[in-house]
């Protein structure tokens, strides 16, 4: 079994934790995969610092650059090619994937996201706007969401979900804090299923195949 070629890409929003976790799920050798390039729109992606402190490779493309998403799309998968990509994970990437990336990695791009999808999901629905929206709404239970990625927000047939309470005085900060520990393991699992070539799609829904 070969390792995924991975790419991460990253959002200025985010702390990096779920990039810093795939890396060291592959140090301790539970997931089967090399960082072959960390994807940011901004040097000042915390994200980005980091990998560049950490001597891995990084490509920064800020989409505001191009005239359109096809040219966007175009700049990515050059990148893409050029380090011998072959699945992608967004790790608090908060932007839709143009589609010409979508389609050339049909079902091996994974997004987690932060609650129990469809629920919460869609355009401006990410980071802490989730756990305030799962609190305004009193939900009782949340969660995160790994997912394939289509063409629209959050839509992409659900790989893995774990589920946790939300609890009296949950506050977005405590409610994210609960569920991110969840959110690192459901994406290590999830790309490891794939490294291991264990999932397949039949419409929205994902079959996972036991281990040969
Ligand atoms: C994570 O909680 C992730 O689920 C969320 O952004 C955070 C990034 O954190 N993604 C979304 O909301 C996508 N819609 P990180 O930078 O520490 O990995």
């Amino acid at each position: 079994m070969s390792a995924l070629q991975l790419a991460a890409f990253v959002g200025t929003k985010g702390r990096g934790s779920n990039v810093k976790a795939i890396h060291a799920a592959i140090g301790e050798g539970r997931l089967n995969a090399r960082i072959a390039l960390i994807v940011g729109t901004s040097r000042n992606a915390p994200a980005i610092q980091w990998a560049q402190e950490s001597d891995l490779p990084t490509a920064i493309i800020d989409p505001k650059a191009f005239a359109d998403e096809a040219e966007y799309a175009e700049a990515l998968l050059t990148e893409l090619r050029a380090a011998g990509v072959d699945a992608i994970a967004l790790a608090g990437y908060m932007r839709r994937l143009p589609s010409g990336v979508v389609s050339a990695y049909r079902h091996r791009v994974l997004n987690i996201h932060p609650a129990l999808l469809p629920a919460f999901g869609g355009k401006g629905m990410y980071g802490h706007h989730v756990h305030e929206a799962v609190l305004a709404y009193g939900c009782k239970l949340s969660g995160c969401t790994v997912h394939f990625v289509d063409e629209d927000y959050d839509t992409g047939p659900v790989i893995l979900q774990r589920a946790f309470p939300v609890e009296e005085g949950d506050t977005p900060e405590s409610l994210a804090a609960r569920i991110l520990p969840g959110e690192h393991a459901a994406l290590m699992d999830a790309l490891q299923l794939l490294a291991e070539n264990r999932l397949t799609v039949a419409g929205r829904i994902v079959h996972i195949h036991p281990s040969a």
